[in-house]
């Protein structure tokens, strides 16, 4: 048994479906071990995935839950008390690190009661050597760390952390970190947290090396679904009664290139939209630069993709945007962002920027706010420039001070806050269809849902709604939702 163990977790596949057919032994193998020590337990062993960041990592996070569970975990909401913990990290801002190391080191003190507790971490931090020399040298307690690019290996990972030997009374770290991958392996089993709702990648990676970005460092080259996989997903999500799905990529106008098929995004969202059951389409992110007039046209002839649009700006200076490599100008931001305004009406457009850039002054500021109220953003992300080692922006001269960046931030996001107040109130009174997603947390008579534009609304109402798409009246403007009142 054991030497056949070794024999498939060194076996070395050289495309996706030997690929996918260690995955699959190595399930099998994952499964029996599992079961051991559940008999050994007495119990059934539990996990719990923690998850840091974007929409990508929340969805690798559900695969991860799959894999577990296909093993035999069984979910434990509380962290604390879960035999095996997963971090799902992210690095793209250093304060999601420290957030991150600050977490590590507390549960650290929780396994020294609980030695038998497993430990994983994974995602972008994994990706970044200092990071991952920092955590084998100063948390040796982790038993696992993994990448971005070997999510789908994770049962021939816990195939090793579950049989690896103690030496000295101590179980090494198991590492295993890949500097890229061109494969894609479909068909891995995946946990969603949503019944009625999933996101779906149709690429990885990115190309665009944004020049304060580490994104194309950790999560390596841009490479596509196949259609038939993406659409074959989507048919059996909205078989298994998924109504609203969110296509995910770095950069989702780019969808296409590289594959043998020819197919732009657009064409993908009309194959999409095709989908019966499927009633709500979502994507994300937007880069402008890629951004066509077939994806525009496709948004306005087709109901089904929701009223909202990401199109992070990241700075409104011709002049930043030039140095932080984004291919577009101010003028051009603004040009695109109103004719999209102008042929899908009622559309609501968000955005990141990011303050405190290497260089920016007052009047880069001034432009960035002049963006703010010409586009007139719906909502917006605001972020504090922060300097990633290895990106191009991190060796420029003319870092910002810490007490400029202060004060250009709070302008802004008053701004932003200003604007986007303005745009959410513009509905007010109208009855528009919602997705019921939530019992309200605050207060269980009501329920949470969500407008095509992407704005939170809450009713009254009780969990049979959840999952279901139904007419609201907007009663009432709060800022950034509505509360209001369902119509029959
Ligand atoms: N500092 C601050 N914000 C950043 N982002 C990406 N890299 C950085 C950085 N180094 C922001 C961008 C991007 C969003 C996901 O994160 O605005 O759109
Ligand atoms: Fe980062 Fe730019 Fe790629 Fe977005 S498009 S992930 S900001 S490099």
């Amino acid at each position: 048994m054991k030497e056949s163990i070794t024999e498939v977790i060194n076996t070395e596949p050289n495309n996706s479906e030997e690929e996918l057919a260690r995955v699959r032994k190595c399930l099998e193998i994952a499964k029996e071990l599992v079961s051991e020590r559940s008999q050994q337990a007495g119990r059934n062993l539990s996990y719990h995935v923690t998850t840091f960041g974007c929409q990508m990592n929340a969805r690798d996070s559900e695969k991860l839950s799959g894999i577990l569970e296909e093993c035999g975990f069984i979910r434990e909401d509380d962290e604390l008390c879960a035999d095996f913990v997963i971090y799902n990290t992210c690095t793209v801002r250093d304060n999601a690190n420290q957030k991150f190391f600050g977490h590590l080191g507390s549960i650290g003190a929780i396994k020294k009661k609980r030695p038998e507790m497993m430990i994983g971490v994974c995602g972008c931090l994994s990706q970044e050597e200092s990071a991952r020399e920092k955590i084998l040298k100063s948390y040796p307690f982790v038993d696992l760390v993994f990448g971005t690019h070997n999510v789908f290996d994770f049962a021939r990972l816990l195939v090793m952390v579950l049989t690896r030997e103690a030496q000295n009374g101590k179980r090494a770290t198991v590492t295993e970190i890949w500097d890229d991958t061109d494969m894609i392996v479909e068909d891995i089993p995946i946990r969603r947290n949503f019944k009625f709702k999933s996101g779906v990648n149709i690429m990885f990676g990115c190309n665009n090396f944004c020049s304060y970005c580490i994104v194309p460092y950790v999560r390596g080259r841009e490479r596509s679904r196949s259609p038939e996989d993406i659409i074959s997903e989507i048919t059996k999500l909205a078989d298994d009664g998924v109504k609203e799905v969110m296509l995910l990529g770095q950069n989702v106008n780019s969808y296409g290139r590289g594959l043998d098929t020819k197919i732009t995004f657009a064409s993908l969202l009309r194959k999409v939209a095709a989908i019966d059951g499927i009633e709500r389409i979502r994507f994300m992110t937007s880069h402008p630069k890629d951004l066509s007039d077939e994806l525009i046209d496709v948004i306005a002839d087709t109901p089904k993709i929701c009223r909202h649009i990401h199109l992070p700006l990241q700075s409104g200076s011709s002049r930043i945007l030039e140095s932080m490599n984004r291919h577009y100008t101010k003028e051009q931001y603004i040009d695109l962002a109103l004719k999209i305004r102008e042929r899908v009406p009622g559309i609501a457009i968000t955005t990141d920027i990011i303050i405190g850039y290497p260089g920016e002054t007052d009047a880069d500021i001034d432009d960035t706010i002049d963006v703010i109220e010409k586009v007139a953003f719906d909502g917006a992300f605001t972020f504090i420039y922060s300097k990633r080692t290895g990106t191009p922006a991190a060796s420029m001269p003319d870092q910002v001070p810490e007490d400029v960046v202060k004060k250009n931030f709070d302008r802004v996001l008053a701004k932003v806050q200003e604007i986007s107040t303005k745009q959410a109130a513009k509905i007010e009174g109208r009855i528009m269809d919602v997705l019921v997603e939530d019992i309200n947390r605050q207060d269980p008579s009501l329920v949470t849902g969500r407008l095509s534009n992407n704005l939170n609304v809450h009713f009254p109402g009780d969990e049979s709604l959840i999952g279901k798409i139904v007419d609201v009246k907007l009663t009432q403007c709060k800022g950034f939702y509505y509360i209001g009142e369902r119509i029959q």
